[in-house]
């Protein structure tokens, strides 16, 4: 369940151009943080994607809990979403992948620990020789985080920055006002 604030914050799911948000997981009981891009997003939450040998999908499996951090040019609105990551519906992965950019879906496909590892001369003959398929390689995979809390922070000259934070309690979003 989402807020229609988060609509007139975000991007509209058509803009080709996506968000990039920092994902942050519980790593072996230590906090880890990476750039992704948000796919789409719904009623029910925010969509990323990424390759399931990933450290960030082991990260999930052990303890779904995330933050997403977003942050607006020039310092003007941040968003943080609290949530739950769960693996996102099938026909959900193959769409988000249809939208990738052909350097996308080609990164996809080669993006592993082995090529990773290529002197290179040789990644940049792998990648100039690849066809990239339609489908999406096996290791593609897409997840909905489901948020628990949004926090909406505003910067502002005349009155300091504050934020408008919503949590979920008993299925209602419950707004705070706290200090920026
Ligand atoms: C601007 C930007 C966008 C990125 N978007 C994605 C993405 O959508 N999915 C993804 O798996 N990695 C993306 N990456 C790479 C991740 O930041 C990260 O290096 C990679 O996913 C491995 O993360 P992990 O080992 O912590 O799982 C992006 C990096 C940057 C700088």
């Amino acid at each position: 369940m989402t807020l229609p604030l988060l609509d007139e914050w975000l991007p509209d799911n058509s803009v080709l151009e996506r968000p990039q948000m920092i994902l942050s997981t519980v790593s072996q009981g230590a906090p880890d943080a990476r750039t992704v891009l948000l796919s789409e997003h719904d009623a029910e939450g925010l969509y990323f994607h990424t390759d399931s040998r990933s450290r960030k999908v082991a990260d999930i499996a052990a303890n779904p809990a995330v933050a997403l951090t977003f942050l607006w040019p020039n310092f003007t609105r941040q968003l943080v979403v609290q949530g739950l990551a769960s693996v996102a519906p099938p026909a959900e992965q193959a769409t988000a992948f249809e939208r990738r950019s052909p350097y996308l879906k080609q990164l996809a496909w080669l993006n592993s620990p082995e090529f990773a590892q290529l002197p290179l001369a040789s990644r940049v003959e792998a990648w100039a020789a690849f066809d990239v398929p339609a489908d999406p390689p096996p290791t593609w995979i897409g997840f909905l985080v489901r948020p628990t809390r949004l926090t909406f922070w505003t910067s502002n000259a005349e009155a300091a920055s504050r934020r408008d934070e919503y949590t979920l309690a008993d299925g209602e979003w419950v707004l705070t006002h706290l200090a920026g």
